[in-house]
């Protein structure tokens, strides 16, 4: 189990419970990829697993001379040698060439899995599940060496890579590239699935056959973005929700990347990623060493649902490391879209108290309590309370607050600085810029050089002083802008070009002080709603604030693709004003609520305005999604209907005594045939007892005259009558566009 060497003929076999990856040392030390996919228990030789078309070009090995690196598949594959598919990396040496040949010299097997340096990564409480592979190589001219790992992280299916970087040679080298892996496929007869989106309508799941030459998804915003996730996933052709192969990549990094998905001649397909190597290269002095970010890779032979559970559970368990990863959250109230700027001591009061009488458990103060902050045009930087609207400060408030009995949570935007502030007028060279030009800002704000440690120091500096003096139980931590003229102040010009990820690199340094230091309290990730919603962020803080849209309708899709990879426990859903701030779109308290339940729930509007009849409806929300939040969070999930493709959407929860299922039609037709929705993971003989049949057919028994009172007298279903026969929705006319339904059921145990 774990990783297997076959000394006689050097091939490493990797294996997790039904997964296998191998590969072999080819006769020149070139490390040659022998197979991906569902576990082989024997692989041997395997010499027949790289037979390649013979075609005339340049040979590596003349002593193999049947083959050539342009057609080999590779694990690590470099630049300039014959092979003229995109290369894992390249490297500039002192003498201007990009010649560089890494060949292997040793192997070591471990058990569990290190740290990165400076970097975030999956890790393993329990060491016996995880082994890791280190594959030596050398490059004898330039004395490159590189440390490819391969971690198996066995129960979960799952296969990490990163390489790390060391010149142990006397001159200094460059990186031009460097991706955490590559994996070679012998066909190319795959679909291509990611997650795609603008600000407001983040990872709309996108599909589209391979096709031959170069396609690429990446970011160069410098952050992974709200456009591209750091997430793809090659697909056989024929892969449902429920059938077919997958390999799925997920890059634990939150700056630009790349992934780079290369058909070749020979319809062979390249699939490698990791930090984009546009705009960036990394200087390497004798004795340094540079490390990637590590690639997650899961393969799963059921389609997109198990794919998409094997990342819930991993990164639940060895991703976040927060102590809240498997802990329920608190219902929140946001004041945001409540207040906006424009509020006081005694508004926020007000929404604290009508909030406790709701039931809510936490009040989360957002953007607006510092500096002189009445809008958006200025004080970011300045970490002092305004005391315009505090007038006895944020301790003060945030005991206030306490003694409701209420949690407290502030918002952040450390990354930035307004022009408009007191520490630009103190230190205007602490931004990313160029020197000469024009600093372009965004949301009136330029992004702080956090490739600097004064300006990381600051940060922690200002943010450790409120979290130790006030009572804080979480904190919102958002990034409102993606960067423009890179460059900072404190690097020579030969390392210009490292300054996006040793940006990168000072954020996660932050964040792992701040999140270390205040291990009590609850984070939660936010680039202008979604822009950064990736494992690398996930790492420190177990939720992410979803989208800056909270319309209902529009997030069925937005939770829906973020679902593909992220667990439900990480993303935050509020129940907003209608007509939505964002769209204008009118639905019903309850569709809202609906909505906002399958995530980490709260409110995101006036409170204080809410009739005696609201009231009473969200009162009922909250005590109902006290009730499932276990099972959502942390059940199994399961996609039933997308919203990408129907005008429906619904999915289910699932742990070991609840069950919950979601559905909502989005546009009504008039006389709609009756949807049934077929629930899935169940046990066929086990039965489940629908909790609230009544609420749910009650009204529409009554005008379909009786016709669905079986469903309202006996209520309780076998597993196998929810799987195959299913249930229906539902349904009657003039109901109006966006009806959603929560069913939730108990398990009956025998
Ligand atoms: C963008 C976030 O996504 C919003 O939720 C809110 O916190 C604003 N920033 C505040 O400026």
């Amino acid at each position: 189990m774990g990783v297997v060497y076959n000394k006689e003929n050097k091939v490493f076999h990797l294996n997790a419970a039904n997964t296998s990856y191998a590969f072999k040392i080819f006769g020149n030390g070139e490390p040659v990829h022998l197979y991906w996919g569902r576990k082989i228990t024997k692989i041997k030789d395997c010499q027949n697993l790289f037979l390649t078309p013979t075609i005339q070009s340049p040979r590596p090995d003349q002593d193999n001379a049947e083959y050539s690196y342009n057609n080999l598949l590779r694990e690590y594959p470099g630049y300039g040698d014959s092979d003229f598919r995109y290369p894992a990396y390249q490297v500039q040496t002192p003498y201007g060439d990009r010649i560089c040949s890494l060949k292997y010299f040793k192997h070591e097997i471990q058990k569990g899995k290190n740290k990165l340096d400076g970097l975030p990564s999956l890790y393993s409480d329990n060491k016996e599940n995880v082994n890791t592979l280190k594959i030596y190589l050398n490059d004898e001219v330039t004395r490159l060496k590189a440390v490819l790992s391969y971690s198996v992280f066995e129960k979960y299916d799952v296969i990490t890579r990163s390489v790390k970087f060391e010149n142990t040679g006397k001159d200094t080298l460059k990186l031009l590239s460097a991706l955490s892996a590559s994996v070679d496929f012998r066909t190319s007869d795959f679909d291509i699935v990611h997650l795609a989106g603008r600000w407001g309508n983040e990872r709309d799941i996108e599909r589209h056959a391979l096709r031959r030459g170069t396609q690429s998804i990446e970011s160069r915003r410098g952050a992974s973005s709200h456009q591209h996730n750091p997430f793809f996933a090659l697909a056989s052709k024929d892969t449902t929700e429920y059938w077919g192969q997958v390999y799925a990549f997920n890059l634990i990094y939150s700056g630009n990347f790349l992934a780079n998905i290369e058909v070749d001649q020979f319809l062979t397909t390249r699939a490698a990623m990791g930090i984009n190597p546009f705009d960036f290269s990394w200087n390497l002095e004798p004795g340094e060493s540079f490390q990637t970010p590590e690639l997650v890779m899961v393969y799963s032979d059921m389609g997109f649902s198990k794919m998409s559970n094997t990342f819930h559970k991993l990164y639940r368990n060895c991703l976040c490391r927060s102590s809240y990863r498997n802990k329920i959250r608190p219902v929140l109230v946001n004041n945001w879209e409540a207040t906006y700027f424009d509020f006081n001591e005694e508004k926020i009061m007000a929404i604290v108290k009508k909030g406790k009488d709701l039931g809510i458990e936490m009040f989360v103060l957002d953007d607006g309590w510092f500096g002189m902050r009445n809008d958006d045009k200025s004080s970011l930087g300045d970490w002092f309370v305004d005391k315009r609207k505090f007038k006895n400060g944020l301790s003060a408030l945030s005991r206030k607050i306490k003694n409701e009995g209420m949690k407290f949570g502030l918002w952040f935007e450390p990354e930035m600085i307004s022009p408009n502030s007191d520490l630009y007028k103190k230190n205007p060279n602490w931004c990313l810029h160029v020197p000469a030009r024009h600093r372009s800002e965004s949301r009136n704000q330029l992004i702080l050089d956090l490739s600097r440690i004064e300006v990381c120091d600051y940060i922690i500096e200002r943010m450790s002083d409120i979290l130790s003096n006030c009572k804080i139980d979480y904190v919102k931590w958002d990034c409102n802008r993606f960067m423009s003229e890179i460059g900072s102040a404190k690097l020579p010009p030969e390392r210009q070009m490292e300054t996006a990820h040793r940006f990168v690199l000072g954020l996660y340094y932050i964040m792992d002080k701040i999140t270390g230091k205040f291990d009590k309290i609850l984070f939660e990730g936010c680039a202008g709603g979604g822009g950064r919603f990736d494992p690398g962020i996930l790492h420190y803080m177990p939720q992410y604030w979803t989208s800056d849209n909270t319309d209902a309708i529009s997030r069925l899709r937005i939770q829906y693709g973020t679902s593909m990879v992220y667990p439900i426990s990480t993303m935050g859903a509020h129940v907003s004003a209608v007509p939505n701030h964002q769209t204008g779109r009118v639905t019903t308290l309850a569709t809202r609520g609906n909505v906002a339940m399958n995530g980490v729930f709260g409110y995101e509007l006036d409170i204080t305005n809410f009739s005696s009849k609201e009231t009473e409806i969200v009162k009922e929300q909250i005590n109902r999604y006290k009730e499932i939040r276990k099972t959502v969070l942390f059940g199994d999930f399961y996609r039933l209907k997308s919203p990408f493709k129907s005008n429906e959407a619904a999915w289910m929860f699932m742990d070991k005594d609840k069950l919950i299922l979601f559905h909502c039609s989005i546009l009504r037709e008039a006389i709609m045939p009756i949807k049934w929705i077929k629930l899935k993971g169940l046990n066929e003989n086990t039965n489940y007892k629908l909790k609230n049949a009544d609420e749910i057919y009650r009204s529409c028994n009554v005008i379909m005259e009786g016709r669905v009172n079986y469903l309202l007298e006996d209520t309780v279903f076998s597993g196998g009558q929810l799987m195959y026969a299913g249930l229906p929705v539902p349904s009657y006319n003039n109901s109006g566009d966006f009806q959603s339904y929560l069913w939730i059921f108990e398990k009956i145990f025998s």
